[in-house]
């Protein structure tokens, strides 16, 4: 089963609440949500403050993608906040600091993600692996949304997903097209901003992506 997460990022933030509704009648499966600090990302978002209503005004799942420096700082205001799934960078932490991550939010219940960016080779999260509950392989640079897709994740994702057996979640320039390629090499998970958000019709546009054929 393949699951769709539109990125709020390319939402209109001004009314955040019709925009979730929108994408929960549309048959969207998470919400996903970016949280950026401008130094690890050229881009500034959102704070636990607006993660918070966001919780209110959705009742599905929360997957939060931390694009910020020192993200073990600011996990328990995330889990406070209502997230269900957090996503850390790899390039952010120390395995040690990763595994205490792990372990606080197995207490809570929320599920933990690694991400890796572009430029990081898949063996930079192979000691992560066994730590996470599932792996976001970013197909574009972080920091913005509309960003064309890099091909280079599709080699990423087959590879990972032969050693891993959870979730392979991708984000970053997903569309019809690009869906078909990220399903077919092995991704359950899509996260995506401007196609959704974009879009004329928001079912047909989640529906499209879904159908994406698995390997
Ligand atoms: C990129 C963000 C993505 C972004 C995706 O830094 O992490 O989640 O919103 O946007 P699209 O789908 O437009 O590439
Ligand atoms: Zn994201």
């Amino acid at each position: 089963m393949i699951r769709i997460a539109p990125s709020i990022l390319s939402a209109d933030f001004s009314k955040l609440a019709f925009e979730l509704k929108k994408v929960e009648a549309a048959g969207a499966d998470l919400i996903h949500v970016d949280i950026m600090d401008g130094h690890f990302v050229p881009n500034i978002t959102i704070g636990p403050v607006v993660v918070k209503y966001i919780r209110k005004a959705t009742s599905l799942p929360l997957d939060v993608h931390l694009m910020i420096e020192n993200p073990a700082k600011y996990i328990d205001a995330f889990v406070k906040a209502g997230s269900d799934m957090i996503t850390v960078h790899i390039e952010t932490v120390t395995i040690k600091e990763l595994a205490a991550i792990a372990k606080g939010l197995k207490k809570s219940r929320v599920k933990l993600g690694i991400s890796l960016n572009p430029g990081t080779p898949l063996a930079k999260i192979i000691k992560a692996l066994p730590l996470v509950d599932f792996v976001l392989v970013m197909s574009v640079n972080p920091g913005f949304g509309g960003q064309d897709f890099i091909p280079s994740a599709l080699n990423k994702i087959r590879s990972l997903r032969l050693i891993f057996k959870k979730d392979i979640a991708v984000d970053g320039g997903i569309n019809n097209f690009t869906a078909k390629l990220v399903v077919g090499a092995g991704a359950s998970v899509l996260a995506a901003g401007s196609y959704i958000f974009g879009a004329k019709n928001t079912r047909k546009a989640i529906n499209s992506l879904r159908k994406a054929p698995r390997r």
